[in-house]
């Protein structure tokens, strides 16, 4: 019994300080992303333009070491073209242990790795952080409005209040999404500091909301297809079971019919 209590205490306490932990000051904020919900997809042009705020501005610092340049072409993914991908390849050069030197990339390498101390590979971020939690750390908000993975990307990106301190060498940036409030990674973004091929709208907003897109197509490269797959396995399932009612109302009818 004493046990059951003492188990029960941890537990609560275990909840509370992840809650803490969790929640903290920082704001994440519930942006819209065309791949919500259970019939959401990727935006084809949202991922071409977040791979371009990528490749233009966050590659400085952080790597994307677990993705392809071949990825680049698959269906639900950028789309793009095989000569694009080759092209795009082909801007990089990449550490080849067989010849023991750099080379130029081709499709079948992976991007490259951070390039900045303390950037973090940002190939798998989208999953490995949760914007939203639940009251007290049930996440039950994460029920409602997903992970919030690219919605956490996309507040520290809008996070910053303009203030900086310098703390043991260090510049961290005031942050209100960054947990804790304080960030080391200077403010990445400004509006129209990537220019769009098509003429879209570059302000700030639209980066980051484009690029926290594309990082949850990194982290998530196959949802599309989960998605389409889990829909048909639900149409399977509704026909299944109508059979089967079906089916068990024949056997039983010439036993109902006797009374
Ligand atoms: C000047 C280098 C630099 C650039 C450019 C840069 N970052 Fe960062 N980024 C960092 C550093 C350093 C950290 C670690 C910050 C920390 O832990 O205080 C970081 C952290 C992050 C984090 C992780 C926050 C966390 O929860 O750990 C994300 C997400 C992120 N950056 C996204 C981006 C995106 C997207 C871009 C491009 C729009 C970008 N960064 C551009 C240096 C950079």
């Amino acid at each position: 019994m004493i046990k059951r209590t003492l188990l029960s205490a941890t537990i609560a306490l275990g909840l509370a300080t992840g809650a803490l932990a969790a929640g903290g000051e920082s704001h994440i904020e519930d942006f819209d992303f065309s791949f919500e919900g259970p019939f959401g997809t990727y935006d084809t042009h949202q991922l071409q333009r977040g791979l371009q705020v990528y490749t233009e501005v966050c590659a400085s610092c952080h790597g994307l070491e677990y993705v392809y340049y071949r990825n680049l072409g698959d269906h639900g993914g950028p789309e793009m073209e095989e000569e694009q991908v080759k092209a795009y390849a082909a801007l990089f050069e990449t550490f080849d242990p067989e010849i023991d030197d750099f080379r130029t990339a081709v499709p079948a390498d992976k991007f490259n790795a951070s390039q900045f101390d303390g950037a973090p590979d940002l190939s798998l971020m989208a999953k490995a952080r949760a914007g939203f939690h639940g009251p007290a750390g049930l996440g039950i908000n994460q029920v409602i409005k997903g992970m919030g993975g690219p919605e956490y990307i996309a507040s520290i990106l809008l996070g910053y209040t303009g203030e900086e301190k310098e703390q043991a060498g260090t510049i961290l940036y005031e942050n209100t999404a960054f947990p804790g409030g304080w960030i080391s990674m200077p403010p990445p973004l400004a509006d129209d500091l990537v220019e769009f091929a098509d003429g879209h709208d570059a302000d700030e907003h639209h980066l980051a909301m484009d690029v926290a897109a594309f990082l949850m197509w990194t982290a998530e490269p196959k949802m599309d297809t989960r998605k389409e797959t889990g829909f048909y396995v639900f149409v399977f399932m509704v026909f299944l079971a109508g059979l089967l009612y079906l089916t068990n109302k024949q056997l039983w009818a010439p036993h109902k019919r006797k009374n």
